[in-house]
């Protein structure tokens, strides 16, 4: 162990290399509080060389690492299973002067997602993707599992805005693509490998992102629905109106009333409905008028509450960015993030909260999720966390209806025992190929993912 320690701090300097229980514990447990091992240290390294140096010590003592950025992710995909070293990226947070004209910026895998958007606050530049865990989550992290959040249903996911990437492979090698070529098709596409790979293939250390125009005016509403199916088709609505269309999530009664128990937030309805959909749109002009009409000539919704200010904006999102840690609040759930083909999400879950019910007598069910990507999110209550019973009652159903096990968390160490409903034999072999091909030794996240 000493030998190992010895080459870590040299690789990164004796203050980096942490090895106290009560400072490591932190970089240990995921988010959720369902995964949890011991790391023998956690190393944070300042640049990519100073992880090809970690990397190197590691291998020559066969010792797991675990890439970690902003341990936001949700699958258990960051933190140790036991014994590996946590590699956490954190100090790798430099944000480069944006480039206006080719729309790009390189930053840091270690930047959290706020100080990118804060950083381009008002420059006429944004970056697309966002979701709730932004003051935390790193780029890197969100690269690393490919993250989607609400705007996906405009701009699409963290893939589609990775022009290029600076990392460390499993056997030390490097890919540095960082030049921000659009056009670029000499050989395999090695930084779009990496996204969304989980830190089983390399270690990112930067990313050139691409950046869209920055939209200044925003309309909100919440539409109250009698169900999901109503939900969908008004969603068809609205997308056929409105090209600002930028959010579109489905919240459900029983996901607001742990919200309002645990941050105070509240329906802006008297009367309970079946479900909700929460709209936002963005363009250069305000894009109320638009919205308000397309509202009007819906039949499909019982009811709207339109937000007329920054205010009510913010309290119509905090309804549905409270999902997570009320539901958290409730226990340890099993969270299990999965995407339907549109024609059959209602049918989904319209019969998930059953299957889970025959699974684990008097476990709760709380759904919510990005209904235009057809990602729903179904977070389990009451069962121990080691308890799998939930978990494959709902992918199983998943699998059932043509949907996909993950569908922006990744697969962690969650989900490893189900890749299999959603890929094939042979799509798993050529995962494996790769994964032999750039991590031999099998030290980058061997928890994580592939099937033991
Ligand atoms: P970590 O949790 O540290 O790591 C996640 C994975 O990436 C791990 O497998 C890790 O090994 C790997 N990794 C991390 N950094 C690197 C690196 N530099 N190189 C290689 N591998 C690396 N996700 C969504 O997609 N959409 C959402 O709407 C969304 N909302 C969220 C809301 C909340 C409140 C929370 C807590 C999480 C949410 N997430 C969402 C989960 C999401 O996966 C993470 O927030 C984020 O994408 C991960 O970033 P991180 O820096 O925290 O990564
Ligand atoms: C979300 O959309 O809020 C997230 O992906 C987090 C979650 O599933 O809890
Ligand atoms: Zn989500």
């Amino acid at each position: 162990m000493s030998g190992l320690l010895d080459a870590l701090t040299d690789a990164v300097g004796e203050r980096h290399v942490l090895t106290e229980d009560d400072v490591r514990r932190s970089y240990e447990t995921d988010w959720t509080g369902r995964f949890s091992g011991e790391a023998r240290a956690v190393v944070r390294p300042a640049d990519a060389d100073e992880v090809a140096a970690v990397l190197h010590a590691c291998a020559a003592e066969g010792t797991g690492v675990v890439p970690q950025g902003g341990n936001t992710g949700l699958v258990g995909g960051g933190v140790p299973a036991g014994g590996e070293i946590v590699l956490s990226l954190v100090r790798l947070d430099a944000i480069e002067k944006p480039d206006t004209v080719a729309r790009q910026v390189s930053v840091g895998a270690g930047v959290p997602l706020a100080a990118l958007q804060e950083r381009l606050r008002g420059s006429g530049l944004a970056f697309a993707v966002d979701h709730a865990a932004r003051d935390t989550a790193t780029l890197g992290g969100m690269a690393a599992t490919n993250a989607g959040g609400a705007r996906a249903v405009r701009y699409g996911v963290m893939r589609h805005h990775v022009v290029g990437l600076e990392a460390v492979l499993g056997d030390g090698r490097r890919v540095d693509r960082m030049e921000g070529l659009v056009k670029d098709n000499a050989g395999y596409d090695l930084p779009g490998l990496l996204v969304g790979s989980e830190g089983t293939l390399g270690v990112i250390a930067r990313l050139r992102l691409s950046l869209v125009r920055e939209l200044t005016s925003r309309a909100t509403a919440l539409f109250a629905l009698a169900d999901t199916a109503a939900a969908l088709d008004l969603l068809e609505g609205l997308r056929r109106r409105l090209d600002s269309l930028e959010a579109a999530e489905i919240l459900y009664p029983d996901g607001l009333d742990l919200v309002a128990r645990h941050s105070g937030a509240r329906s802006p309805f008297e009367d309970e409905h079946g479900a909700y959909l929460l709209v936002e749109c963005a363009a250069d002009e305000d894009p109320l008028d638009g919205l308000a009409a397309a509202a009007e000539e819906s039949t499909a919704a019982s009811d709207v509450a339109v937000a007329q200010d920054a205010e009510q904006r913010r309290r119509l999102w905090a309804l549905r960015e409270g999902h997570t840690e009320a539901v958290s609040a409730e226990g340890t759930p099993h969270k299990l993030d999965v995407s339907l083909p549109l024609p059959r999400l209602a049918e989904f879950e319209s019969r998930v909260r059953d299957r889970v019910a025959e699974a684990s007598p008097g476990a709760r069910t709380i759904l919510f999720g990005h209904i235009g990507d057809g990602n729903l999110h179904v977070n389990v209550l009451g069962p121990p966390p080691d308890d799998d019973g939930p978990d494959e009652a709902v992918l199983a159903l998943v699998a059932e209806c043509g949907g996909s096990v993950s569908a922006e968390h990744g697969i962690g160490q969650a989900k490893r025992r189900w890749l299999s409903l959603t890929r094939s034999d042979d799509e798993i072999a050529a995962m494996v190929a790769i994964k032999r091909g750039l991590d031999p030794e099998g030290i980058l996240n061997p928890a994580v993912l592939l099937p033991s």
